[in-house]
């Protein structure tokens, strides 16, 4: 089998070491991968942090041409990428086909905002002390970004990761989630088609035990990181001094109210606890049904779990596919046990044959079980019954996490009231948490992390703000 190269400084290199990415519906090998050397990273490295000057310098249009150019590439060969994320990661085909998309659409948000990321001017004649003095404010990138992805969205989570470094002319090293490495070496072969400068970009698969050693680099002033809690945290205060965004997880609650449409609410909620196999920060995992629609929902909900069609990833009319490994099935299998040893009831599913694990919608959870309090990763939903809108509130906000929210209704004062009171990023109204759009702000609080994504604010994240003050001006 080829060993495939990675991207060291902006081209592609080899070493005497690699790995094997295998697919984890047949275990089958499907690549070899060159891991860089600790020489090679230090090359990297060292290249991402003497470019910073140089990227900070290059004109908008320049960045915005590198990043149409990415969007453009990916659009071109959104098939081939698609087969690679499904090889690679397991997903169904539509869902791969799903994230290509999404990528095209994060480059090309980044392309589009960086043309407007002008800075502001203040008036300082606001106090006679200001009298003639003008502030102009501009946002200057810290330096170098290290990218630390997740296997979930191999592509995607890379996209938003990357596009907004180059959008500010920050360079960016990333290094890819072991199982999932393909598809950042992708985008890294399309990168080296702009003609950044040499250093802008580094794609070094290195293994999770050598990523302490990036995190504690001084030269990478920036980490962003999406993944596990303890890991992120781990980061966070190995670094305190660093500027560091975690996009974590989180136990997504759906709120279905009287108002609700049933029958859009069971498909929706059904789809998207499911989706990916239930490997989603994002995935629906708490259903919150007030009683005078608990049964009339449940009764709709589980046929629409039911009728999901599960099984080979390489089929396109597949929704449902394996997780990432085997273990992370029986992860999700241990605590649908625990669930049901506390008195929770299977009303379909709860089954696992390898590394797939069968759609579960369980009812009765206790509160204390790790299906209710902690993210289950998996294809796996807990449904509740609540008195009223305000029970349905306390119990999305009596979590641990806070990432999204959604709340099926059609009431406006509802809506408003939701986003008043519900304790997360973001409040999805008339559809499930797992929406995103790729250039709103995303992002948790509580430990569901620190920092925003979307293209905008992932720019913000990786700037600060610096002002200049003009005077003796006759504004
Ligand atoms: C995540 O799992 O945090 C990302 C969800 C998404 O991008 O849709």
């Amino acid at each position: 089998m080829d060993v495939r190269p990675f991207w060291l400084a902006g081209r592609a290199e080899t070493s005497g070491d690699s790995f094997e990415v295998t697919h984890p519906y047949d275990g089958s090998a499907i690549a070899a991968v060159a891991v860089p050397t600790p020489e090679q990273v230090e090359e990297a490295v060292r290249a991402a942090h003497g470019v910073r000057h140089e990227a900070r310098a290059l004109p908008v249009h320049v960045r915005a041409e590198a990043l149409a150019h990415v969007s453009r590439r990916l659009g071109e060969r959104a098939d081939e990428i698609a087969r690679l994320i499904t090889n690679e990661n397991g997903k169904p085909l539509m869902w791969a086909r799903a994230e290509v998309a999404r990528a095209v659409s994060t480059f090309r948000w980044a392309a589009e905002e960086t043309r407007r990321y002008g800075g502001e001017t203040q008036r300082l004649d606001t106090d006679p002390a200001g009298a003639g003095r003008l502030a102009y404010v501009a946002r200057r990138p810290y330096g170098a970004v290290l990218a630390i992805t997740p296997f979930n969205f191999p592509l995607n989570l890379v996209a938003h990761k990357v596009a907004p470094a180059i959008a500010v002319g920050a360079p960016v090293v990333v290094k890819p989630a072991p199982a999932t490495p393909l598809s950042a070496l992708l985008l890294g072969e399309i990168l080296a088609e702009t003609g950044l400068p040499e250093g802008m970009f580094s794609v070094l698969p290195v293994p999770n035990d050598r990523a302490a050693a990036l995190v504690a680099d001084e030269r990478l002033p920036v980490v962003s990181f999406t993944g596990s809690g303890p890991v992120g945290y781990s980061i966070m205060d190995s670094v305190p001094r660093k500027h560091v965004t975690l996009e974590l997880g989180g136990n997504a609650a759906a709120v279905v109210l009287g108002d609700a449409d049933l029958d859009w609410a069971a498909t929706r909620v059904a789809t998207f606890s499911n989706y990916q196999a239930g490997q989603s920060c994002i995935a629906v995992q708490r259903v919150l049904v007030t009683e005078d629609v608990y049964d009339e929902f449940a009764a709709r909900l589980v046929p629409a779990v039911e009728s999901l069609v599960v099984g080979d990833p390489w089929d396109e009319k597949t929704q449902v596919g394996p997780l990432i490994s085997e273990d992370a099935a029986i992860r999700v299998e241990t605590w649908v046990n625990e669930a049901m040893a506390g008195g929770a009831r299977v009303l379909t599913g709860g089954t696992r044959e390898g590394g797939s694990f069968a759609p579960t919608v369980l009812a009765d959870v206790p509160a204390d079980a790790k299906a209710w309090r902690e993210e289950i990763f998996g294809p796996v939903l807990a449904l509740q019954r609540v008195a009223d809108v305000d029970e349905a509130f306390a119990q999305v906000n009596d979590s641990a996490y806070g990432l999204q929210a959604g709340v099926f209704t059609r009431s406006l004062d509802v809506a408003f009231r939701a986003h008043r009171e519900l304790e997360v990023g973001g409040v999805i109204i008339g559809d499930v948490p797992s929406y995103r759009a790729d250039q709103m702000p995303y992002g948790g609080v509580k430990e569901s992390g620190v920092g925003r994504e979307g293209l905008r604010s992932a720019m913000d994240d990786y700037t600060y703000p610096r002002t200049m003050v003009l005077t003796g001006l006759d504004l």
